[in-house]
Protein backbone atom coordinates (compact mmCIF):
# COMPACT_ATOMS: atom_id res chain seq x y z
CA UNK A 1 0.00 0.00 0.00
CA UNK A 2 1.51 3.40 -1.10
CA UNK A 3 -0.36 6.50 0.06
CA UNK A 4 1.28 9.67 -1.81
CA UNK A 5 0.41 13.36 -1.34
CA UNK A 6 -0.07 15.65 -4.32
CA UNK A 7 1.10 19.09 -4.50
CA UNK A 8 -0.20 21.40 -7.28
CA UNK A 9 0.26 24.71 -7.82
CA UNK A 10 0.78 25.78 -11.15
CA UNK A 11 -2.28 28.23 -12.18
CA UNK A 12 -4.60 30.29 -9.55
CA UNK A 13 -5.71 27.11 -7.84
CA UNK A 14 -3.01 25.86 -4.52
CA UNK A 15 -4.35 21.75 -4.15
CA UNK A 16 -3.01 18.91 -2.02
CA UNK A 17 -4.62 15.28 -2.22
CA UNK A 18 -3.59 12.08 -0.77
CA UNK A 19 -4.23 9.08 -3.40
CA UNK A 20 -3.36 5.32 -2.34
CA UNK A 21 -1.93 3.19 -5.12
CA UNK A 22 -2.47 5.53 -7.74
CA UNK A 23 -6.27 5.43 -7.93
CA UNK A 24 -8.08 5.66 -4.57
CA UNK A 25 -8.62 9.64 -3.57
CA UNK A 26 -8.61 9.58 -0.16
CA UNK A 27 -8.61 13.61 0.36
CA UNK A 28 -8.70 16.46 -2.84
CA UNK A 29 -8.22 19.93 -1.38
CA UNK A 30 -8.25 23.21 -3.21
CA UNK A 31 -8.29 26.55 -2.74
CA UNK A 32 -8.82 28.78 -5.48
CA UNK A 33 -8.40 32.46 -5.85
CA UNK A 34 -10.06 32.85 -9.00
CA UNK A 35 -12.82 35.08 -8.05
CA UNK A 36 -9.62 37.46 -7.26
CA UNK A 37 -8.72 37.18 -10.57
CA UNK A 38 -12.35 37.48 -12.12
CA UNK A 39 -12.17 41.25 -11.39
CA UNK A 40 -9.29 42.03 -13.83
CA UNK A 41 -10.76 39.42 -16.64
CA UNK A 42 -8.16 37.17 -16.27
CA UNK A 43 -5.47 35.29 -13.81
CA UNK A 44 -3.01 37.91 -12.58
CA UNK A 45 0.42 35.96 -11.94
CA UNK A 46 1.49 37.34 -8.57
CA UNK A 47 -2.05 37.65 -7.22
CA UNK A 48 -1.68 33.77 -7.47
CA UNK A 49 1.58 32.63 -6.34
CA UNK A 50 1.40 35.48 -3.13
CA UNK A 51 -1.65 33.15 -2.37
CA UNK A 52 -0.56 30.40 -3.01
CA UNK A 53 2.27 30.96 -0.29
CA UNK A 54 -0.68 32.11 1.98
CA UNK A 55 -2.99 29.05 1.67
CA UNK A 56 -0.45 26.01 0.87
CA UNK A 57 -0.03 25.32 4.77
CA UNK A 58 -3.42 24.80 5.50
CA UNK A 59 -4.34 23.02 2.28
CA UNK A 60 -1.31 20.52 2.85
CA UNK A 61 -2.66 19.88 6.30
CA UNK A 62 -6.10 19.77 5.15
CA UNK A 63 -5.02 16.94 2.81
CA UNK A 64 -3.89 14.69 5.70
CA UNK A 65 -6.59 15.28 7.92
CA UNK A 66 -8.88 14.62 5.49
CA UNK A 67 -7.54 11.13 4.53
CA UNK A 68 -7.10 10.49 9.02
CA UNK A 69 -3.43 10.45 7.63
CA UNK A 70 -0.46 12.32 9.51
CA UNK A 71 2.75 12.83 7.70
CA UNK A 72 4.25 9.75 8.69
CA UNK A 73 1.97 7.89 6.37
CA UNK A 74 2.80 9.61 3.37
CA UNK A 75 5.22 7.19 1.41
CA UNK A 76 6.03 9.72 -1.29
CA UNK A 77 5.58 13.43 -2.58
CA UNK A 78 4.67 14.30 -6.36
CA UNK A 79 4.25 17.65 -7.65
CA UNK A 80 3.31 19.83 -10.47
CA UNK A 81 6.73 20.69 -12.02
CA UNK A 82 5.66 21.75 -15.31
CA UNK A 83 3.51 23.70 -17.39
CA UNK A 84 2.25 26.83 -15.62
CA UNK A 85 2.92 30.14 -14.35
CA UNK A 86 6.25 30.18 -12.62
CA UNK A 87 5.86 31.59 -9.51
CA UNK A 88 3.24 29.71 -9.13
CA UNK A 89 4.87 26.54 -9.90
CA UNK A 90 7.61 27.56 -7.38
CA UNK A 91 5.73 27.81 -4.96
CA UNK A 92 4.55 24.05 -4.86
CA UNK A 93 7.97 22.74 -6.00
CA UNK A 94 9.66 24.63 -3.05
CA UNK A 95 6.85 23.26 -0.48
CA UNK A 96 7.16 19.78 -2.10
CA UNK A 97 10.89 19.99 -1.58
CA UNK A 98 11.06 20.90 1.57
CA UNK A 99 8.82 18.24 2.80
CA UNK A 100 10.30 15.55 0.59
CA UNK A 101 13.84 16.25 2.22
CA UNK A 102 12.56 16.76 5.71
CA UNK A 103 10.78 13.18 5.56
CA UNK A 104 13.39 11.46 3.68
CA UNK A 105 11.02 10.41 1.20
CA UNK A 106 10.80 10.56 -2.52
CA UNK A 107 9.88 13.50 -4.82
CA UNK A 108 8.12 12.60 -8.13
CA UNK A 109 8.46 15.43 -10.52
CA UNK A 110 4.48 15.55 -12.72
CA UNK A 111 3.78 16.86 -15.73
CA UNK A 112 0.57 18.64 -15.15
CA UNK A 113 -1.51 17.93 -18.81
CA UNK A 114 -0.14 14.63 -18.44
CA UNK A 115 -1.82 14.37 -15.43
CA UNK A 116 -5.25 15.76 -16.92
CA UNK A 117 -5.58 12.74 -19.16
CA UNK A 118 -4.51 9.90 -15.93
CA UNK A 119 -7.69 11.94 -13.78
CA UNK A 120 -9.82 9.11 -15.17
CA UNK A 121 -8.06 6.03 -13.59
CA UNK A 122 -8.72 8.12 -10.28
CA UNK A 123 -11.70 6.46 -7.96
CA UNK A 124 -13.79 8.95 -5.99
CA UNK A 125 -16.76 9.46 -4.23
CA UNK A 126 -18.30 11.62 -6.61
CA UNK A 127 -16.95 8.53 -9.81
CA UNK A 128 -20.13 6.02 -9.65
CA UNK A 129 -18.78 2.95 -7.92
CA UNK A 130 -18.96 0.44 -10.55
CA UNK A 131 -17.32 2.63 -13.05
CA UNK A 132 -14.23 0.66 -15.38
CA UNK A 133 -11.10 1.53 -15.42
CA UNK A 134 -9.75 2.76 -19.18
CA UNK A 135 -7.51 0.45 -20.45
CA UNK A 136 -4.33 0.93 -22.32
CA UNK A 137 -2.70 1.99 -24.63
CA UNK A 138 -5.13 4.85 -25.32
CA UNK A 139 -5.46 7.60 -27.44
CA UNK A 140 -6.07 11.10 -24.47
CA UNK A 141 -7.03 14.76 -25.53
CA UNK A 142 -6.56 17.01 -23.01
CA UNK A 143 -8.38 20.50 -23.27
CA UNK A 144 -7.92 23.06 -20.67
CA UNK A 145 -7.69 26.87 -20.19
CA UNK A 146 -3.61 26.97 -21.58
CA UNK A 147 -3.47 23.35 -23.70
CA UNK A 148 -5.29 21.22 -26.22
CA UNK A 149 -2.74 18.41 -26.58
CA UNK A 150 -4.08 14.75 -28.26
CA UNK A 151 -1.82 12.24 -27.14
CA UNK A 152 -1.02 8.65 -27.69
CA UNK A 153 -0.36 6.45 -24.34
CA UNK A 154 1.53 3.66 -24.56
CA UNK A 155 2.54 3.35 -20.77
CA UNK A 156 1.66 5.78 -17.97
CA UNK A 157 5.67 6.69 -18.33
CA UNK A 158 5.13 6.75 -22.11
CA UNK A 159 2.71 9.54 -23.59
CA UNK A 160 3.30 10.20 -27.21
CA UNK A 161 2.46 13.73 -28.12
CA UNK A 162 0.60 13.74 -31.64
CA UNK A 163 -0.67 17.05 -31.73
CA UNK A 164 -1.41 20.52 -30.31
CA UNK A 165 -3.03 23.98 -30.94
CA UNK A 166 -0.89 26.52 -32.74
CA UNK A 167 -2.32 29.32 -31.12
CA UNK A 168 -5.23 29.70 -28.38
CA UNK A 169 -5.87 26.54 -26.15
CA UNK A 170 -9.68 25.25 -26.57
CA UNK A 171 -10.94 26.80 -22.97
CA UNK A 172 -8.48 30.00 -23.85
CA UNK A 173 -11.29 30.25 -26.91
CA UNK A 174 -13.84 29.96 -24.45
CA UNK A 175 -12.87 32.68 -22.13
CA UNK A 176 -12.25 34.88 -25.01
CA UNK A 177 -15.35 35.18 -26.92
CA UNK A 178 -16.86 35.00 -23.52
CA UNK A 179 -15.00 38.11 -23.30
CA UNK A 180 -16.42 39.50 -26.20
CA UNK A 181 -20.18 38.40 -25.46
CA UNK A 182 -19.82 39.71 -21.74
CA UNK A 183 -20.02 37.24 -20.35
CA UNK A 184 -17.45 36.91 -17.22
CA UNK A 185 -14.79 35.06 -16.50
CA UNK A 186 -14.11 31.92 -16.76
CA UNK A 187 -16.10 31.81 -19.63
CA UNK A 188 -16.46 27.85 -20.37
CA UNK A 189 -19.12 27.60 -18.11
CA UNK A 190 -20.79 30.79 -19.30
CA UNK A 191 -20.60 29.52 -23.09
CA UNK A 192 -22.08 26.14 -22.17
CA UNK A 193 -25.47 27.46 -20.35
CA UNK A 194 -25.95 30.34 -23.14
CA UNK A 195 -25.37 27.76 -26.02
CA UNK A 196 -28.33 26.00 -24.82
CA UNK A 197 -30.61 28.37 -25.80
CA UNK A 198 -29.09 29.05 -29.46
CA UNK A 199 -29.52 25.72 -30.87
CA UNK A 200 -31.91 26.65 -33.75
CA UNK A 201 -29.05 29.12 -35.59
CA UNK A 202 -28.44 29.88 -38.82
CA UNK A 203 -24.74 31.07 -38.16
CA UNK A 204 -22.11 28.72 -38.61
CA UNK A 205 -18.41 29.21 -37.76
CA UNK A 206 -16.40 26.58 -38.50
CA UNK A 207 -12.51 25.84 -36.65
CA UNK A 208 -9.54 25.58 -39.04
CA UNK A 209 -9.89 21.88 -40.18
CA UNK A 210 -5.96 21.53 -40.30
CA UNK A 211 -5.94 18.42 -42.82
CA UNK A 212 -4.00 15.33 -42.50
CA UNK A 213 -2.23 16.67 -38.79
CA UNK A 214 -3.88 16.41 -35.39
CA UNK A 215 -2.76 20.02 -34.67
CA UNK A 216 -5.65 22.60 -34.05
CA UNK A 217 -6.35 26.40 -34.36
CA UNK A 218 -9.03 27.95 -32.73
CA UNK A 219 -7.81 31.79 -32.88
CA UNK A 220 -9.28 31.88 -36.58
CA UNK A 221 -12.96 31.30 -35.40
CA UNK A 222 -12.81 33.36 -31.95
CA UNK A 223 -11.81 35.99 -34.20
CA UNK A 224 -14.90 35.50 -36.30
CA UNK A 225 -16.59 35.41 -33.87
CA UNK A 226 -15.90 38.84 -32.58
CA UNK A 227 -15.98 40.63 -36.64
CA UNK A 228 -19.90 39.03 -35.95
CA UNK A 229 -20.40 40.45 -32.85
CA UNK A 230 -19.06 43.95 -34.04
CA UNK A 231 -21.06 44.27 -37.22
CA UNK A 232 -24.24 42.33 -35.60
CA UNK A 233 -24.55 43.50 -31.99
CA UNK A 234 -26.80 46.67 -32.79
CA UNK A 235 -29.59 44.56 -34.68
CA UNK A 236 -32.39 43.38 -33.44
CA UNK A 237 -31.86 39.99 -34.34
CA UNK A 238 -28.67 39.68 -32.59
CA UNK A 239 -28.40 36.31 -30.88
CA UNK A 240 -25.58 36.09 -28.05
CA UNK A 241 -26.86 32.65 -27.09
CA UNK A 242 -26.64 31.35 -30.88
CA UNK A 243 -23.30 32.91 -31.16
CA UNK A 244 -22.47 30.90 -28.11
CA UNK A 245 -23.78 28.05 -29.58
CA UNK A 246 -22.20 28.19 -33.27
CA UNK A 247 -19.03 28.65 -31.70
CA UNK A 248 -18.79 26.07 -29.32
CA UNK A 249 -20.27 23.73 -32.16
CA UNK A 250 -17.17 24.80 -33.90
CA UNK A 251 -14.70 23.89 -31.48
CA UNK A 252 -16.27 21.02 -30.28
CA UNK A 253 -16.58 19.18 -33.74
CA UNK A 254 -13.02 19.50 -34.36
CA UNK A 255 -11.93 18.17 -31.30
CA UNK A 256 -14.09 15.27 -32.14
CA UNK A 257 -13.47 14.62 -34.99
CA UNK A 258 -9.90 14.35 -34.76
CA UNK A 259 -10.20 12.18 -31.25
CA UNK A 260 -11.76 9.79 -33.28
CA UNK A 261 -9.98 9.40 -36.31
CA UNK A 262 -6.38 8.88 -34.23
CA UNK A 263 -8.28 6.34 -32.40
CA UNK A 264 -8.89 4.98 -35.88
CA UNK A 265 -5.74 5.07 -36.81
CA UNK A 266 -4.07 4.12 -34.46
CA UNK A 267 -6.05 1.28 -33.79
CA UNK A 268 -7.05 1.42 -30.00
CA UNK A 269 -10.45 1.23 -28.67
CA UNK A 270 -9.75 4.01 -25.16
CA UNK A 271 -10.17 7.39 -25.90
CA UNK A 272 -9.55 9.59 -22.69
CA UNK A 273 -10.56 13.10 -22.12
CA UNK A 274 -9.30 15.34 -19.57
CA UNK A 275 -8.94 19.29 -18.35
CA UNK A 276 -11.17 21.89 -17.48
CA UNK A 277 -13.51 21.99 -21.18
CA UNK A 278 -14.03 18.30 -20.52
CA UNK A 279 -16.55 19.61 -18.50
CA UNK A 280 -18.29 20.89 -21.81
CA UNK A 281 -21.91 19.37 -22.30
CA UNK A 282 -21.51 19.67 -25.96
CA UNK A 283 -18.53 17.88 -26.03
CA UNK A 284 -19.37 15.14 -24.32
CA UNK A 285 -22.24 14.34 -26.26
CA UNK A 286 -20.96 14.61 -29.16
CA UNK A 287 -17.91 12.26 -28.11
CA UNK A 288 -20.12 9.87 -26.52
CA UNK A 289 -22.06 9.46 -30.01
CA UNK A 290 -19.22 9.44 -32.10
CA UNK A 291 -17.56 6.67 -30.12
CA UNK A 292 -20.05 4.57 -29.80
CA UNK A 293 -20.91 4.54 -33.85
CA UNK A 294 -17.17 3.67 -33.90
CA UNK A 295 -16.99 1.32 -30.75
CA UNK A 296 -14.92 3.31 -28.74
CA UNK A 297 -15.20 3.61 -24.98
CA UNK A 298 -14.70 7.23 -24.23
CA UNK A 299 -13.73 8.29 -20.58
CA UNK A 300 -14.48 11.72 -18.72
CA UNK A 301 -13.38 11.99 -15.20
CA UNK A 302 -15.72 13.69 -12.66
CA UNK A 303 -16.66 16.88 -12.55
CA UNK A 304 -14.63 17.49 -9.87
CA UNK A 305 -11.04 16.19 -11.30
CA UNK A 306 -11.25 17.68 -14.63
CA UNK A 307 -10.79 20.84 -13.49
CA UNK A 308 -7.24 21.71 -11.57
CA UNK A 309 -6.82 18.84 -8.73
CA UNK A 310 -3.65 17.34 -6.73
CA UNK A 311 -5.42 13.75 -6.93
CA UNK A 312 -4.40 13.61 -10.99
CA UNK A 313 -0.72 14.40 -9.40
CA UNK A 314 -0.72 11.88 -6.67
CA UNK A 315 -2.20 9.46 -8.89
CA UNK A 316 0.00 9.84 -12.35
CA UNK A 317 3.13 10.15 -9.93
CA UNK A 318 2.33 6.74 -8.27
CA UNK A 319 3.10 4.90 -11.86
CA UNK A 320 6.34 7.53 -12.15
CA UNK A 321 8.10 6.82 -8.68
O1 LIG B 1 -7.93 22.51 -16.62
P1 LIG B 1 -8.37 23.84 -16.11
O2 LIG B 1 -9.13 23.90 -14.82
O3 LIG B 1 -7.16 24.81 -15.93
C1 LIG B 1 -6.05 24.82 -16.78
O4 LIG B 1 -5.13 23.98 -16.57
O5 LIG B 1 -6.09 25.63 -17.71
O6 LIG B 1 -9.23 24.49 -17.29
C2 LIG B 1 -9.82 25.75 -17.19
C3 LIG B 1 -10.54 26.03 -18.51
C4 LIG B 1 -11.06 27.47 -18.61
O7 LIG B 1 -10.64 28.00 -19.86
C5 LIG B 1 -12.58 27.31 -18.56
O8 LIG B 1 -13.28 28.30 -19.28
C6 LIG B 1 -12.75 25.93 -19.18
O9 LIG B 1 -11.68 25.17 -18.66
N1 LIG B 1 -14.04 25.31 -18.83
C7 LIG B 1 -15.01 25.03 -19.74
C8 LIG B 1 -16.12 24.49 -19.02
N2 LIG B 1 -15.78 24.46 -17.69
C9 LIG B 1 -14.51 24.97 -17.61
N3 LIG B 1 -15.03 25.19 -21.08
C10 LIG B 1 -16.16 24.82 -21.72
N4 LIG B 1 -17.26 24.33 -21.11
C11 LIG B 1 -17.29 24.15 -19.77
N5 LIG B 1 -18.38 23.65 -19.18
ZN1 LIG C 1 -5.14 22.21 -15.83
Amino acid sequence: MMNILGIETSCDETAAAVVRDGRIVLSNIIASSLKEHALHGGIIPEIASRRQLEFINAVADQSLSGASLNLRHIDAIAVTSKPGLIGSLLVGISFARALSFALDKPLIDVDHIKAHAYANFLECPEAKAARKVPKLPAVALVVSGGHTNLYYIKKFDQFRLLGQTLDDAAGEAFDKVAKILDLGYPGGPAIDRLAKKGKNTKIHFKSAPLPDTYNFSFSGVKTAVLYHHRDQKHHTDFSAAQTAYSFQDSVVSVLTKKSISACKKLGTKTLLIGGGVAANSALRTQLNTEAEKNNINVYFPPLSLCTDNAAMIAGLGFHLI
